[in-house]
């Protein structure tokens, strides 16, 4: 069986993780690894013998290397106009969250997917945890009756161990904010579960951060959801030392539920008329970057799925107009925080 080939633009936290899933995958084989950053090239030759290692996405696709997927790991600002030249170049690509900072940009790599016949995967691997897939029956089954309110909370830590002067992180043009790098896997979740939002009330301000980033850490936000029900999100990257909490509460017709832990990971509570709290399969522990931590280390599902898709046994797990359509709803949200600020 022929392998689908992968490469891997940007070297970083991520990006290694993605390497190690491709490499370790008896369906894919890692071709080649882009980074510009010299010290991130040298690791990556080291690790992967007989990879290809590139300084830019202009001398990957350059070269003549068969290439099925590439898998885009770049700060965020980067991913739309990477993921576009992947797309001229007819591969396939994998996006990590957010797939891009603007609905505009998300939507010119849709036109262009289309346009030459190419998937686009976007990562929001938190879907495939335990609880995220426990949740998403119980409203798909409708268990819960009318949903009346849902509260996303989001209380990280992020600090000066991870906003490093002169980094991407931080930054408007590529990092974008706190709701695109650190929330959007909760922002999708809520997405996936109950749709679209509307008559949005926001406001935000920075706690903590102040020189570091240049955006706010902290919102409250309160919404519609165009299916029914009222919904808020409270988020801050202002905690002290280490990451609190993200947690979930949907209080429905006939039942209420709470799925919390730092990672959104644990099943809480449950209360549902005539049904028996389940006892859910333990999540995979979250990414650790060593300073700090990430979201559930369930990338390997990812890029099973992508296989998966390429060898026509599923479909995409989260695809490009779900990947942009979280991206819209914080922009949205962004539009009317600055509106009230
Ligand atoms: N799904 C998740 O849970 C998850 C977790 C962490 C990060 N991410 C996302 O992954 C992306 C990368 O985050 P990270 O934490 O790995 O960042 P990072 O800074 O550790 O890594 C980014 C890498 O990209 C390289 N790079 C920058 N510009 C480049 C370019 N133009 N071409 C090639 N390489 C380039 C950098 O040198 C660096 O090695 C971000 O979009 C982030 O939101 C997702």
């Amino acid at each position: 069986m022929t392998k689908i080939s992968f490469a891997v633009i940007g070297y970083g936290h991520i990006g290694k993780k993605h390497a190690i899933m491709v490499s370790g995958s008896q369906e894919s084989q890692l071709v080649a690894i882009v980074d510009v950053d010299a010290a991130k090239r040298e690791e990556a030759q080291k690790a992967y013998d007989g990879v290809e290692v590139f300084e830019s996405i202009e001398q990957l696709l350059a070269s003549e290397l068969p290439l099925d997927v590439v898998n885009i790991c770049t700060p965020n600002g980067y991913h739309a106009t990477q993921a576009i030249k992947v797309l001229e170049h007819k591969a396939h690509v994998v996006i990590e969250k957010p797939m891009g900072l603007t609905r505009q940009e998300c939507e010119d790599v849709i036109f262009k997917s289309l346009q030459v016949s190419r998937h686009v995967f976007c990562v929001k691997q938190n879907r495939y945890s335990p609880s995220s897939k426990w949740l998403k029956d119980v409203v798909e089954d409708k268990l819960l009756g009318n949903i009346n309110m849902v509260q996303l909370s989001c209380f990280w830590n992020r600090d000066a161990r991870y906003y490093k002067p002169g980094g991407w992180k931080g930054t408007k043009q590529l990092d974008g904010g706190v709701l695109f790098t650190q929330f959007s896997h909760f922002v999708d979740i809520m997405y996936w579960l109950f749709g679209d939002i509307q008559n949005i009330v926001a406001m935000s301000t920075n706690f903590n951060h102040k020189g570091a980033t240049e955006f706010d850490d902290s919102g409250l936000v309160q919404f519609e959801f165009v299916n029914g029900g009222f919904g808020s999100i409270n988020y801050s990257t202002s905690i002290w030392n280490k990451n609190f909490e993200s947690s979930i509460i949907v209080i429905g017709e006939k039942g209420t539920v709470k799925v919390s832990g730092q990672y959104m990971d644990q099943l809480e509570y449950c209360d549902i008329d005539g049904y028996e709290m389940p006892k859910l399969d333990p999540s995979n522990p979250p990414n650790d970057y060593g300073d700090y931590k990430g979201s559930a280390a369930n990338h390997h599902y990812v890029i099973e799925n992508v296989i998966d898709v390429l060898t026509g046994k599923s479909q995409i797990s989260t695809n490009a107009l779900e990947g942009m359509k979280v991206v819209e709803m914080i922009e949205r949200i962004h539009r009317k925080q600055r509106q009230m600020g």
